[in-house]
């Protein structure tokens, strides 16, 4: 009788174990097809971001000289997003990890921004322009010169306080 459960055990015991590889093995399946749905998934390029920044950069400036201070709050988030952004998305590309560069000149344009002060508003914001490009020059991307806008990037956006056109 001993035996016999015994025996049965044993059976039971492999069953299982073989069932249990069956299972591993498709949910291996799973793992492997979902991670390259993730992989083939859309991500936005370096680039790509960049030109998002781009356009936040120009909005910014144009917000901050006119004193428009809750659209300037708008952008410069925007632009903190960005960077945000491309931490999580671009993990694989160096210059990320050169990001961090560009905090001060972001928060002391914030605070000029908080501040409603427009001489450190426009002085900052000048520091922020190095950075970009101090950024770009340390990766041999100098020839992207980024500098102060002269006309606001679009014409269908008021820039000015309140409902002035
Ligand atoms: C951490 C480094 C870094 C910082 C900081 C940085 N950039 Fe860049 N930028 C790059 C790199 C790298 C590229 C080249 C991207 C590529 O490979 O397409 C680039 C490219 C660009 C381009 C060209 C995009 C295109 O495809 O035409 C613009 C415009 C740009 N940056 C604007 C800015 C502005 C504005 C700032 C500051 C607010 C800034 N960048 C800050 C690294 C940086």
């Amino acid at each position: 009788m001993i035996k016999f459960i015994f025996i049965s055990l044993s059976i039971l015991v492999l069953y299982s174990c073989s069932d249990n590889s069956e299972k591993v093995t498709q949910l291996q399946n799973e793992v492997s097809e979902l991670q390259k749905k993730v992989d083939d998934s859309y991500k936005p390029g370096f680039g790509e971001f960049m030109s998002n920044i781009q356009i936040h950069h120009a909005k910014l400036w144009f917000a901050g000289i006119n004193q428009n201070w809750d659209l300037a709050d708008f952008e410069i988030n925007e632009i903190k997003e960005s960077f945000d952004d491309l931490e999580k998305y671009q993990t694989k590309r160096e210059e990320t990890r050169m990001i961090s560069m560009i905090n001060i000149p972001l928060d002391s344009v914030n605070s000029a921004i908080q501040n409603k002060d427009l001489k450190s508003f426009k002085n900052y914001f000048v520091s922020l322009t190095k950075t970009c490009n101090a950024c770009h020059l340390a990766n041999h991307f100098e020839f992207n010169r980024i500098k102060i806008p002269e006309t606001p990037p679009f014409s269908n956006q008021v820039f000015t306080k309140g409902n002035s056109k």
